[in-house]
């Protein structure tokens, strides 16, 4: 069965064909980063504008890197929410507007299910390591770690598509504080990949930031606190200005930085495996592309399965909707036309989200 999938919930226009929710086709992502760039941040009017002005090539170049036609495809599947809502209506209504124009399925996903999908999907393995033309095994719940710049939340995922959210941030994404700081002392944007790319250089012990939350005993998030210290440590240094162009202490902010969030996350992360008695983590959404968390987990992980999907997976991207919409597809829970985008869809109101 041929899914195409759209989503367009933020800063990403991506359209992907995935086979039997499994092997990916294609994988077409417009990134709007140049755009945004210059205001260090995301601006929603102008990221629904961007959507429009992209959606129709991107569709058509996910088509053409699949080598099918779309009267080939089975089923048009969507990411309905959360997110921007002038972003999302653009994907949404260009996939209702395809799967009515050719009488097949339209199947919505939830945003953040697409992600905590997306270690199943793959070009030739998944990122369990099992080949995507084999038959999927009998599924093994696993703890899913989905960090982001739009969320950092924890959930138990019983089945494909069945979640039990155990945790999620009281404040801002994990993603979203890499952003800040790195804006803070003029890095660019998006922060995320600069700051790993400079950690490498410094030293993690340097600074000593908070781990917040660590002391209580559940699977929240704070990283505003975090920041905070951040710029606090900023100041006391000099201020941003008098930092600029120093690259040992902006390593060593940035290496410190980072040291505090991995910790964070691999803890939480090894106390939700040891209370649910699971072996296997998956890390998903843009900071799963971070070296220093895929090193830490590499290291700190022991007798744990970890499925790390390839960066081209972690980032935005339909093929992860595509291929969780084949569930939803085999649950028989298609949407009809008149399903509306939703600005903050829970995960849980997955199977419910799918009629209406
Ligand atoms: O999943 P994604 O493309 O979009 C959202 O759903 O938010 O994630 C983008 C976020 C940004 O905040 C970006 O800075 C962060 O992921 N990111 C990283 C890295 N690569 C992307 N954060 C830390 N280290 C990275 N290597
Ligand atoms: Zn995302």
């Amino acid at each position: 069965m041929l899914i195409l999938g759209i989503e367009s919930s933020c800063d990403e226009t991506a359209a992907a064909v995935v086979e039997d929710g499994r092997r990916v086709l294609s994988n077409r992502i417009a990134s709007q980063v140049p755009i945004h760039q210059r205001y260090g941040g995301v601006v929603p009017e102008i990221a629904s504008r961007a959507h429009l002005e992209q959606i129709v090539q991107i569709v058509d170049g996910a088509l053409a890197d699949a080598k099918v036609a779309l009267s080939e495809i089975d089923a048009i599947a969507v990411t309905r929410g959360p997110g921007l809502i002038g972003c999302l209506l653009v994907g949404v209504e260009f996939a209702k507007g395809l799967a009515v124009a050719r009488r097949i399925p339209l199947l919505s996903v939830q945003h953040i299910a697409g992600h905590l999908y997306s270690p199943f999907i793959g070009r030739e393995r998944d990122a369990w390591g099992v080949s995507v033309a084999d038959p999927a095994p009998p599924f093994q719940p696993y703890i899913g770690l989905a960090v982001s710049g739009g969320h950092s939340s924890m959930a138990l995922v019983r089945a494909p598509l069945t979640f039990e959210p155990l945790g999620e941030t009281l404040d801002d994404a994990v993603g979203e504080a890499y952003d800040k700081i790195a804006k803070h002392i003029g890095l660019g944007y998006p922060g995320g990949p600069l700051v790993d790319r400079i950690s490498a250089q410094g030293n993690p012990r340097a600074y000593a930031f908070p781990r917040p939350l660590l002391n209580r005993d559940d699977y929240d998030f704070s990283f505003s606190g975090l920041k905070s210290s951040f710029a606090r440590e900023v100041e006391k240094l000099g201020g941003a200005d008098a930092i600029r162009g120093d690259e040992k202490i902006i390593a060593d902010l940035c290496a410190s930085f980072q040291a505090a969030c991995i910790d964070v996350l691999v803890e939480k992360s090894h106390r939700a495996l040891r209370a649910h008695r699971l072996t296997r983590l998956a890390v998903v959404g843009g900071v799963a592309c971070n070296r220093g968390l895929r090193a830490a987990l590499a290291l700190r992980m022991k007798n744990i399965t970890v499925a790390l999907p390839e960066p081209e997976f972690c980032t935005d991207n339909a093929a992860m909707i595509a291929g969780a919409a084949f569930h939803v597809y085999t649950a028989g829970a298609h949407s009809e036309p008149t399903v509306n985008a939703r600005v903050g869809l829970e995960l849980t109101a997955t199977a419910a989200g799918w009629q209406q």
